[in-house]
Order: structure tokens, then sequence, then C-alpha cells
């Protein structure tokens, strides 16, 4: 199974979604990755993939001035070349339309810092800390039209400690990310759609 991972930042997820496909931990799995795309022509995790021998690509967003769709024809027309059988969308900050999502329908992966259906959005370990929770998480889940929405395959939790700031606790949130993704990635291209948790 070809995977394409798109990217807005550093892409830690992306290097632990490769190297859990690519090297002695590839093992059965039956994904590779094809791609890593970033909307950010700057973004650390290009560097990343580059080094990891994935191929990459930008599609600079700014450069259609808001126009949303232009903007999904030419991430379309960047990423299908490349054949992709599954989307794993890692720290990718751009919201998609209706139209990108029925593209890749039932292909896409998005991972979100926070125990969904808890926190969709924004600054999800603020509202966390904010409101007092004792535990707090990540969440990968198929993507659909509603944002941060759509069917959860895996979570994982943390604790939320007493003095915890926000980078406190997305930093323990991460650790788990790394953990979750690629475990649900796996699954997912097996053709597992259940949920788990770890
Ligand atoms: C992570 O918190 C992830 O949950 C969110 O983007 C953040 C950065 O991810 N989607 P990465 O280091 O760029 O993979």
């Amino acid at each position: 199974k070809k995977v394409a991972i798109l990217i807005s930042g550093g892409g830690s997820n992306m290097v632990s979604l490769v190297k859990s496909m690519t090297g002695d931990q590839a093992g059965d799995h039956p994904g590779r990755p094809c791609l890593v795309l970033s909307n950010k022509p700057d973004a650390g995790g290009l560097l990343k993939a580059a080094e990891l021998g994935v191929p990459t690509e930008v599609i600079d967003h700014r450069n259609f001035k808001g126009d949303r769709e232009a903007f999904e024809e030419a991430l379309i027309s960047a990423i299908d070349p490349y054949q992709p059988d599954v989307i794993a969308m890692a720290g990718f900050m751009r919201i998609l339309t209706p139209k990108f999502i029925t593209h890749y329908a039932g292909k896409m992966l998005n991972i979100h810092p926070s125990l969904l259906p808890k926190y969709k959005g924004l600054h999800t370990h603020q509202r966390a800390i904010e409101a007092g929770d004792a535990e707090a998480g990540c969440s990968v889940h198929e993507v659909t039209a509603e944002l941060d929405g759509g069917p959860i395959l895996g979570q994982a939790r943390v604790p939320v400690l007493p003095n915890d700031t926000p980078d406190d606790l997305a930093a323990r949130v991460l650790v788990k990310e790394h953990l979750l993704y690629p475990e649900v990635l796996k699954r997912f291209c097996q053709g597992e759609r259940g949920s788990f948790e770890i």
C-alpha cells in the first residue's frame, strides 16, 4: 500500500510513520511511504523526508490567494501521480473542503492532539488544562467533511499533571502520537477499521 503523508511543519509524526514502514521496523507492514507533501516550502519535515529517501512535493497555499478550490486542485495534481492508497495527514494545518475529501474518500487519516470527540479544532492542550481534565491524549481518525469528526481508529491517553503548561502536556502527548499513529496506519493498511487504545 502506497502512503502519502501531508505535513505543514516539523513532521515528527511523519518521521515516525516513515520509519515504521522502512528498514527493519517494516516487517509485515503492508504500507510504504510514496510521498511527503507540504503546503509550506520551509517545513522542517521536508528535509527529514528527503534524508529518509522519500520523494517530496510543495504546494504553497499562499500562491492561491485564498482560492481553496484552486489550492486543492493543485494538491490533487501533485499527489495523484504517486497513486497513493492512503493519505496520512500529520500536522497538516489547512482545512480541506469536501472536494478534496471526496476525491480520497475512505483513504484519509488524521492525527489530532485530543481525546476526540473532546476539543476539536485548535489549542487542545490549553483547553484540557483550563477544563481541569485529569487526562488528555491523541486520536487518529478517518477524515470526513466534518473537521476532526470522522470515525476514530485509535486513541492514547496521558495524565494531566497539576502544574502542566500546554507545552508540557503537548510534549507528553506527542510521545504517544509517535506510537499510536504508526500502529493505526499499519492496521488501516491491513484493512482493519476497528478502534483501539494504546
Ligand atoms: C502534533 O501535535 C499533531 O498532533 C498535530 O500537529 C502537531 C505537530 O505534529 N496534528 P508534527 O510534529 O509536525 O508531526
